[in-house]
């Protein structure tokens, strides 16, 4: 833990800052766990520390970290705790993307059996500040990660792509990312509004014998769709293979 980045966020933010975690756990109404999945299993022991006491009313537990399922945060937490004060720290799990950043996230989320309505909405409220939430079961947050948690890497690599083609094709760069973030841009704008399948959008702009038939007869020959299948399945059997690790 950095100091300096602690005063740093306390300037910027005007918020208040500690080292200690279980101050943070015992003051706040809700905790978001946002360190790396390796430092959970440690902070997760410091917190069960300050259990039971530190349940004066209802504390919800939020996790984005990658790859740790709900129970492994209940078996550290959960263990000091009787039926009712479980009820006192509903957790839930959730899986944001980087464009978050830029509060256009998209996020997976998941909730405990002691989570209600009203947490429900109190977690959905803090994550929608920046981007859209989908509940799931938490065994569907493996394709989330697939899809959107690791999805913005995959589209950063197609638009090396076009930028790269661009410029191989004597646009300036600035040029080629600009045409290749609009269009991006589009299509998604097209899809979105027009609620049309995407194979008939293609099918549309796709004349015989024209310039974008050219380019997917290409992307055919390669098998390209079933690679990135291929890919975006390595994503969720990795996030598998992550969860189960001890
Ligand atoms: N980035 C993503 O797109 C993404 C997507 C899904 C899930 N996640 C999850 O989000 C979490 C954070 O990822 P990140 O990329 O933001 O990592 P990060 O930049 O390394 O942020 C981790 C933060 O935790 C702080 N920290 C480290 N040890 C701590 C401790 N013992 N107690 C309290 N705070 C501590 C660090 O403080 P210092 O700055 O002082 O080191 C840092 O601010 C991870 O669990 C990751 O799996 C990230």
């Amino acid at each position: 833990l950095r100091s300096a980045r602690l005063t740093e966020l306390e300037n910027r933010y005007g918020i208040q800052t500690t080292a200690e975690n279980t101050e943070v756990f015992n003051a706040a109404d809700v905790v978001i766990l946002a360190v790396k999945p390796q430092h959970m299993d440690n902070v997760l022991k410091a917190l069960s520390q300050a259990l039971p006491q530190a349940l004066t009313g209802v504390k919800l537990v939020i996790s984005v970290a990658a790859g740790f399922p709900i129970e492994k945060i209940e078996r550290h937490l959960y263990p000091p705790l009787d039926q009712d004060a479980k009820g006192l720290l509903p957790i839930v799990r959730v899986m944001p993307n980087t464009p978050a950043l830029v509060l256009a996230g998209m996020a997976g989320l998941s909730a405990n059996d002691f989570v209600t309505e009203t947490e429900l909405r109190d977690a959905k409220t803090i994550l929608e500040a920046v981007g859209r939430v989908i509940q799931f079961e938490e065994e569907a947050l493996h394709a989330v990660t697939a899809i959107s948690g690791s999805g913005p890497a995959y589209i950063f690599y197609f638009v090396e792509a076009f930028v790269e083609t661009g410029i191989n094709l004597g646009l300036r760069p600035s040029q080629a990312l600009t045409l290749t973030l609009e269009t991006m841009k589009g299509a998604a704008k097209l899809l979105e509004e027009t609620a049309e399948a995407p194979a008939e959008l293609r099918k549309k702009v796709t004349s015989k014998g024209g310039t974008t038939e050219a380019a997917l007869t290409v992307l055919e020959q390669h098998g390209v769709k079933e690679h990135l299948k291929e890919a975006i399945r390595a994503a969720a059997e990795r996030s598998v293979a992550l969860g189960q690790m001890e």
